[in-house]
């Protein structure tokens, strides 16, 4: 028996990360990398001193209110942390951590991606090739929009909005963005970004739209069916922030109606199902929520998790913990 703190991790985490943890805590890790159920995460809420999920586990209150009263530390595995009922947690006493700016360059190059992939049609000529039925070169064929010279609204101008915003000025679009609170001056400036303090002013001034902002009650279909029939019918939607951000049965229909060009969505709002009308909407890029899938990222948010964890062990308060 480990007198050191029984530290619990829902999921796989890239190998280097699991051998450190091994090597600091009392560390448990996943065997099969499944999903837990709820049963299962309020099991090990019951026995865990700290817990480390990811956004595939809904720690909600119910889970929380269960836990033992060891349980000190909710070590988050990513930066989103919508699916904890952080309220909850904080009144238990019970401090939530994040992992922040690891992984807001690689979520940006996604955006970028699916920004250039859903536009210039690179998938459907991808499949066209693989087909075999790709018939040669055409003035007309495969002709899709160009991006340069173009309105780029991001909505969420935090650290990952930023990130879009100086990629896609090197692209040659003009950025706008709606936040809750407008830049300061100087990085308005250095991004040459135009602010909306309304967003419904902004959406049908727009020829894409890239959401960035975290998924909160406030933002929940922030980009309701109302919202996304003022876009122009030629505007495209990029999403790697949460699916709740859209109504994506309104999405779909606007995608069937032609009221909107097309959209590019990294993430879903009942993960991993994914609606039949939206596999089936044209125009659509569908990525199974892999903005920050990159080895460098998911090494470095493990570091993160273990800097917060050994911080509070050393008897310090975490670096990431979210304050609401
Ligand atoms: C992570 C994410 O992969 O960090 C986030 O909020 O959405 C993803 O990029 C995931 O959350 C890991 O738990």
């Amino acid at each position: 028996m480990s007198n050191k703190p029984l530290v619990v991790i829902t999921r796989r985490l890239p190998e280097v990360v699991e051998a450190r943890m091994m090597e600091l805590f009392n560390t448990r890790l996943s065997i099969d990398d499944n999903p837990l159920s709820k049963d299962q995460l309020i099991e090990i809420a019951k026995e865990a001193d700290i817990l480390v999920p990811t956004v595939t586990d809904k720690i909600d209150n119910d889970i929380i209110d269960k836990a033992s009263r060891k349980l000190k530390l909710i070590a988050n595995f990513g930066n989103g942390t919508d699916h904890i009922d952080i309220e909850t947690a904080q009144k238990k006493k019970i401090i939530v951590t994040n992992t922040p700016g690891v992984l807001t360059e690689d979520t940006a190059d996604m955006v970028m991606s699916l920004l250039l992939a859903v536009p210039r049609k690179i998938i459907e000529g991808e499949k066209l090739i693989r087909s075999g039925t790709w018939k040669g070169w055409s003035p007309t064929h495969m002709m899709g929009r160009r991006i340069w010279g173009k309105r780029l609204g991001i909505i969420g101008m935090g650290s990952i909005g930023q990130a879009v915003a100086r990629r896609a000025k090197g692209f040659g679009l003009n950025i706008h963005y709606h936040n809750r609170n407008r830049l300061p001056d100087v990085i308005e400036e250095a991004h040459q970004a135009t602010f909306w303090e309304n967003l419904d002013q902004m959406l049908p001034k727009m020829d894409i739209i890239s959401i960035n902002c975290p998924s909160t009650t406030e933002t929940y279909h922030l980009l309701s069916r109302l919202r996304l029939g003022t876009l122009q019918s030629h505007a495209y939607i990029i999403n790697t922030s949460r699916g709740k951000v859209i109504d994506e049965e309104a999405l779909a229909e606007l995608l069937y109606e032609g009221k909107i060009a097309g959209a590019g969505l990294d993430v879903f709002e009942r993960e991993p199902s994914v609606s039949k009308v939206l596999l089936e909407a044209p125009n659509t890029v569908l990525l199974p929520h892999m903005g920050s899938a990159t080895v460098e990222a998911r090494i470095e948010m493990g570091e993160k998790v273990i800097v917060n964890i050994q911080t509070l062990l050393n008897g310090h308060r975490p670096p990431d913990r979210i304050i609401l």
